[in-house]
């Protein structure tokens, strides 16, 4: 296999064969292939594509890249969740102690915020002495004992997929669907879960800006999915506009919390029991409508909060916040940032709201940033509703004073008005995989 005739069949938009991929794959990850060839092949596939056979086997070869995790032992009822990435995107701590409250096993390794968007992981760390790298042992003894174990990512988990997602990141090759669908599925596959519900994300916060790109991006991660034999659903969400009202690791662990007592917001909530119901519909083998019942009842009933707490504390974090989260550290600085004019808000962008909490301090800029846990965003008034000029749309939070008007100026340019309310926008497009 030569490097230099991979790139040049795919420049021509010709099918790579197995040996090609494979071997590809395996001579990258152990460091024979420069970086420089490598950005020149994933050009060559954002421009012309890969076919399905190409993308199943990329995705294979990916995920047979590095170690993998055997979760055999719990069947369809080891759960995982993935989400494409997003703003004030808090579903996993809400989803996966609702499932695991209805008997699922939700062993599942997560990421932290990079550019505009938040990682779980960070949101976890809000919580003092949440321990986001449990030994392998430690890790499987939550999942049977709890029902919930979150770590961030293994090192050696698909490293082929840590290496070209970097070069992707710095080559403007990220939103392409067979390598993000590889990317995804690859982690996914390793990671072992029987039963996998993806949350694509579509509108201005996410890789595919319409409902349309993310749908075929998500039927290609379901049938990768399925023929690998797992359970796969994905629900197609609109990420237009920041989900629920909180942005920032500890301001969403907070609306997290508020979600799981039942006082969350409309959006974030209906999100919420949609994926919880996916992932207990296909897990427990139960119709669609049973799975949604059992979902709303956990919350009515405390049983998702409860499990909440008992997921924390196993963990290590410090759960007597879950109960009272007024003792959360806050940031020295608040701002108020007001309309001006009178009208509706027409659009807020949740990409520029993204990147105004970035600017707080919420989320890294660079790969190695440190984060402020208690920096970001409340946004009082979101898209659709009626202001009038002075008042409060969204409040700034942060430790470093420097950053406001920066953050205001950035969260502004992303805030449109119009004399009449807007359409109202679907929340959730579709459900591919579950009925
Ligand atoms: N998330 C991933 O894990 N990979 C991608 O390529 C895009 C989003």
């Amino acid at each position: 296999m030569r490097m230099y005739d991979i790139i040049t069949k795919k420049k021509h938009g010709e099918e790579l064969c197995e040996a090609e991929i494979r071997e590809m794959i395996a001579a990258y990850t152990k460091g024979e292939i420069p970086d420089y060839q490598m950005s020149a092949l994933m050009m060559a596939i954002y421009f012309n594509g890969m076919t399905d056979k190409e993308t199943a086997i990329l995705t294979d070869a990916m995920a047979s890249s590095g170690e993998t995790v055997n979760l055999s032992e719990f069947g369809e009822l080891a759960v995982d969740k993935h989400s494409t990435g997003g703003v004030g995107d808090k579903t996993t701590l809400i989803v996966a102690p609702i499932a695991a409250s209805l008997g699922c096993k939700v062993a599942k390794m997560s990421g932290r915020g990079l550019g505009h968007t938040g990682g779980t992981v960070d949101k976890l760390e809000s919580f003092p002495g949440y321990n986001t790298s449990l030994s392998r042992e430690d890790f499987f003894a939550q999942v049977r004992s709890t029902g919930i174990a979150v770590i961030g990512q293994s090192e050696n988990l698909a490293p082929a997929d840590k290496k070209l997602y970097a070069l992707r990141d710095v080559t403007a090759t990220v939103d392409s669907i067979p390598l993000i669908t590889s990317s995804v599925m690859s982690k996914k596959l390793a990671s072992g879960a029987g039963t996998i519900v993806l949350d694509v994300k579509y509108g201005s916060g996410s890789f595919m800006k319409t409902a349309a790109e993310a749908e075929t991006l998500a039927q290609k991660m379901v049938d990768i999915g399925t023929a690998c034999k797992r359970r796969v659903a994905a629900l197609i969400t609109n990420m237009d506009t920041p989900l629920g009202h909180n942005i920032g690791n500890i301001l969403e662990v907070k609306e997290a919390i508020d979600t799981l007592r039942g006082n969350g917001p409309a959006d974030l909530t209906e999100v919420c029991l949609s994926l919880a119901s996916a992932i207990a519909h296909l897990a427990l083998g139960i119709s669609f409508a049973e799975a949604r019942a059992r979902a709303e009842e956990s919350i009515r009933c405390g049983a998702a909060f409860g499990k909440f707490v008992e997921w924390i504390a196993a963990q290590g974090g410090d759960s007597s916040l879950t109960l009272n989260p007024s003792r959360f550290p806050v940031s020295k600085y608040s701002y108020e940032v007001c309309a001006d004019k009178d009208g509706y808000i027409t659009h807020m962008d949740a990409e520029k709201i993204g990147l105004a909490s970035v600017e707080l301090g919420a989320g890294r800029a660079t790969k190695d940033a440190v984060i402020d846990h208690t920096a970001g965003i409340i946004l009082s008034k979101k898209t659709g509703d009626a202001v009038r000029t002075g008042e409060v749309i969204a409040t700034l939070y942060t430790n470093d004073e420097s950053a406001v008007q920066r953050a205001k100026l950035e969260l502004l340019s992303g805030i449109e008005y119009g004399d009449v309310a807007p359409a109202e926008d679907r929340l959730i497009h579709k459900i591919i995989g579950a009925t």
